[in-house]
């Protein structure tokens, strides 16, 4: 049964304050939880019976005002505890409840990693540890007891600051207890209870107040947590200063776990982690690593303020907390290094993701309507188109009205559930600019199409770009309107330098911003001397789909000399698509497409430009993956000669630049130690993407060449890289160098994935029999998320030439895959079966098998509610 944003009603009891008491025990760990509650003056029902939430609970004894209920003073069902009479005036309700911890694989409320008691609340996962209110608009106070075996576990955390601890039983037991004193919904507990090690750091706010930092993670990988720990220190810095929010208890804790569904969770003043988002050096960790560990460390702190101190009146805002926090740490990670090579991997990932998304069975509102599992919910929509909707905020407004509109958003609605139409009022409040067009970008769904049309009037020395926008149909959404689009442009002239923009286009045009509102609209430019280039979308101002008639040497002509960076590599980008295209449309005719030659050429003169940085230049080398091809081909698609493309233009770009690439993997190679930075991690980016073209001549020079990386190298960023290029060849260095590495890593549980990893994306035949393989192997664990996404997942998602073999294998194995993680983890489970989720766009044969594959799991008698309403809506006709 779904639920629907319309029919958000506010709660009918309040809680103001919340104990709780945990006797921790593998098998039984007894939670006894205290809750002052009263009716809620804002309720719109009298009378209301009190229903708390729950499931796989063992309820022990429910206490009102001191008395114990009998049998018939409530109503218990599998999801729920119902008290239909309560006092009028505030009461105290007590609950005693049993879970076993040691069983739970789904990885939801209380739960045992690698013997760390652990938890996860977000969404609901607050209602597996006690019965409760668990909606995020029920804020209250918390106060947690944890008792446990000191030998077990030495750490007792939970949120807040520490009050107190001792031990009791004779030494046999110790406890410690926490308090939070700002009230938060249930999502926000954690408590974590464990024999951990762990690095501590101190920091001062701006305005003085002391605050301890712990860093916890397993035994013996203390020093791995320095780099998460200089991150973080980085994040509270940037936002005082970017922002004006400083951090609010006395300590801030982050604990690293092995099992995780997620990457993190910002539960106030105690973050979970995954622990390969928290440990790092140069020997286990690749740059992309170090990298996503800033990023995530600055994401989870940054939720402090956007998330905590300010959280979601229902889950249907949950773009509100992640939109805005994703933005926040993208602009974070721009500031820490290169912005314009963020911006790049930022758009990668979203068209790799968000657009693939919003063009298939599962597209969805930024803001949904309904669901009927929330989990399926943490979508790249709600997350990064969200943060797109931010950005275009802050292009719309401006630098300065948009730190004014956050500064009200924080002043005004701080301790509060907040909703999008609040968040967007703030920001029409303080710029006086009518949003309201505007803020279809959160209820409408599917990615706009921007077709631009130029035309020069060489006499009137004019030239007019005219803007058509259109929202194809989405599941659920027939009718769409047309959208406020900002989009940046330029326009080169023939020298290749900016030329003024002047027009009588009026509002329609703002700076250097078109705003683009009706479903047609003209611009029109006076006093251009000559046919301009145009740019347009400049640092891919909005989220959208653009047609622009540029020819190739327009493109080239756009590498070269674009002011606007990000539409440097964006030429670089679409020319080496259009090729791609052009040779898969060659190969499915069964002829070979003559291209490629200009793109090389282009792709050549501007790595030798030194003012581009190396990272810069990397994204520049790195062509359009297999999947991207395949998203923009969009029907009728065929990897086999995607594949064939793929390698093709690959190919004849190392044959072409070969002494170039080579010079460049030559040159860049590391001298002194190593440096995570971004100007070093460029270089190391650029020596990888030169080999890895390199490597696709398979000759005897370029395997020795990547042999040599990977046996020589001193640092992960190199051997990793070198490891998967050896593991897709067919080499005799293939299998030394994988066994290599599993003897010097076996032991290891996080390093150990990167070996899953080169060979689940290996494009070799035998891929699936050696992926299904490794599914037995004594490393690898099903119900450990974490060796799911390295082997099932990269397979899946990253290996889509043999993912997608023509007998339909790979779909009925993945399948298989499905239905036994869903029996413990629905949400891995429901998360798997996305990779599946563009078999529409399959070649009729192909789309036949995988659709097979899909019934499969509609006749299972017993799927989760997580993987029910995915298949559904992927199938749904
Ligand atoms: N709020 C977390 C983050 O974005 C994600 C946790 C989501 N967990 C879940 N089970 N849905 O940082
Ligand atoms: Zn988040």
């Amino acid at each position: 049964r779904p639920i629907y944003l319309r029919d958000y009603r506010p709660p009918n009891f309040l809680i103001k304050s919340v104990n709780l008491d945990f006797k921790l025990d593998a098998a039984a760990t007894k939670v006894r939880s205290r809750l002052k509650v009263r009716h809620n003056p804002k309720s719109q029902v009298h009378n209301a019976p009190l229903i708390l939430d729950g499931e796989n609970l063992k309820l022990d004894a429910v206490i009102l005002d001191g008395n114990t209920l009998t049998r018939s003073q409530y109503r218990l069902t599998k999801t729920s505890l119902t008290i239909p009479e309560t006092p009028i005036k505030p009461f105290t309700l007590e609950i005693h409840t049993t879970i076993d911890p040691s069983q739970n694989k789904s990885l939801q409320g209380l739960y045992r990693s690698r013997g760390v008691f652990c938890t996860q609340c977000e969404a609901q996962g607050f209602r597996r540890i006690t019965y409760f209110l668990d909606r995020p608009d029920v804020l209250s106070t918390y106060t947690v007891r944890l008792e446990a075996d000191p030998k077990e576990a030495p750490v007792l955390l939970s949120n807040g600051n520490r009050l107190e601890r001792g031990t009791s039983d004779r030494g046999e037991r110790h406890y410690a207890v926490w308090h939070d004193p700002h009230p938060k919904p249930c999502y926000l507990f954690a408590l974590v209870a464990g024999d951990l090690s762990s690095i501590a750091a101190d920091f001062k706010t701006a305005s003085g107040s002391d605050v301890g930092l712990t860093i916890y993670v397993e035994h013996g990988k203390e020093e791995r947590a320095a780099w998460a720990m200089d991150s973080l220190k980085r994040s509270m810095r940037w936002d005082e200063k970017r922002f004006g929010r400083e951090y609010d208890l006395e300590v801030f804790n982050i604990v690293a776990v092995s099992d995780f569904n997620m990457g993190a969770m910002e539960n106030k003043g105690l973050n979970i982690f995954n622990d390969r988002l928290v440990l790092a050096s140069p020997e286990t960790a690749t740059d992309t690593t170090f990298e996503a560990i800033e990023s995530v460390v600055a994401h989870e702190y940054f939720h402090n303020w956007t998330g905590n101190r300010i959280t979601c009146r229902d889950w249907f805002q949950l773009c509100l907390k992640e939109g805005l926090t994703v933005y926040r740490d993208q602009e974070f990670s721009a500031d820490e290094r290169s912005r314009v090579v963020q911006r790049i991997s930022d758009v990668r990932q979203l068209k790799a993701h968000q657009f693939p998304e919003d063009s298939g069975p599962l597209a969805h509102p930024v803001r949904p309507e309904s669901y009927i599992e929330i989990n399926n919910f943490y979508t790249a929509t709600v997350y990064e188109k969200g943060a797109e909707i931010v950005r275009m905020i802050a292009t719309i407004l401006g630098a300065e009205a948009f730190r004014s509109g956050m500064d009200l958003y924080f002043e005004r609605h701080d301790g509060e559930a907040a909703t999008i139409e609040q968040f967007l009022e703030c920001f029409a409040e303080v710029s006086g600019r009518d949003l309201s067009q505007f803020a279809l970008w959160y209820s409408q769904s599917g990615t706009p199409h921007v077709e631009c049309r130029t035309s020069y009037d060489k006499r009137a020395r004019t030239y007019s770009l005219t803007l058509k926008q259109t929202t194809p149909q989405t599941p659920g959404q027939q009718q769409k309107n047309p959208m406020h689009i900002p989009l940046r442009i330029g326009l080169l002239g023939p020298d290749g330098h900016d030329l003024p923009l002047t027009t009588d286009a009026g509002d329609a045009l703002q700076d250097d911003i078109i705003h683009l509102r009706q479903p047609s609209q003209t611009i029109t430019f006076t006093d251009v001397p000559a046919r301009p280039i145009p740019s347009v979308l400049r640092e891919f101002s909005a989220p959208v789909h653009l047609e622009v008639e540029l020819s190739e040497k327009d493109l080239a002509f756009l590498l070269a000399n674009d002011s606007d960076a990000f539409n440097r590599w964006q030429a670089a980008n679409t020319y080496a698509m259009r090729t791609m295209v052009a040779m898969v449309e060659a190969l499915s005719r069964g002829k070979r497409s003559s291209r490629g030659t200009g793109f090389a050429k282009a792709l050549s003169a501007a790595l030798v430009d030194d003012n581009l940085d190396w990272a810069f230049r990397a994204e520049l080398m790195r062509l359009p993956s297999q999947s991207d091809v395949a998203t923009e081909i969009g029907q009728n698609v065929d990897h086999t000669f995607i594949y064939r493309a793929h390698r093709q233009l690959t190919r004849l770009i190392a044959r072409r630049l070969e002494d170039q690439l080579a010079a460049i993997h030559d040159t860049l190679k590391e001298s002194g130690p190593f440096s995570p930075d971004a100007a070093n991690a460029g270089k190391r980016a650029a020596r990888n993407a030169a080999l890895q073209l390199l490597a696709s001549l398979g000759s005897k020079t370029a395997i020795n060449r990547t042999a040599d990386q990977y046996f020589n190298a001193s640092n992960m960023t190199e051997a990793a890289h070198a490891l998967n290029l050896l593991a897709a060849s067919n080499s005799p260095q293939r299998r030394t160098a994988l066994d290599h590495f599993y003897q010097r890593w076996h032991e290891d549980h996080v390093v150990i994935d990167t070996w899953f990893v080169a060979q689940a994306q290996s494009p070799r035949n035998n891929a699936l029999d050696v992926v299904r393989a490794l599914t037995r192997h004594e490393r690898f664990d099903i119900t450990a998320p974490n060796k799911v996404r390295a082997l099932i997942g990269n397979f899946a998602l990253m290996n889509p030439v043999q993912f997608n073999r023509p007998d339909g294998k790979g779909y009925e194995f993945l399948v298989e895959q499905i239905l036994a993680i869903d029996r413990f983890n629905p949400q891995i489970a429901a998360r798997l079966l996305n990779a599946m989720r563009s078999w529409r766009a399959l070649e009729p044969k192909r789309r036949k098998l995988a659709r097979n594959a899909l019934t499969k799991i509609t006749k299972h008698p017993d799927p989760s509610r997580d993987v029910h309403e995915i298949v559904l809506r992927i199938l749904d006709e």
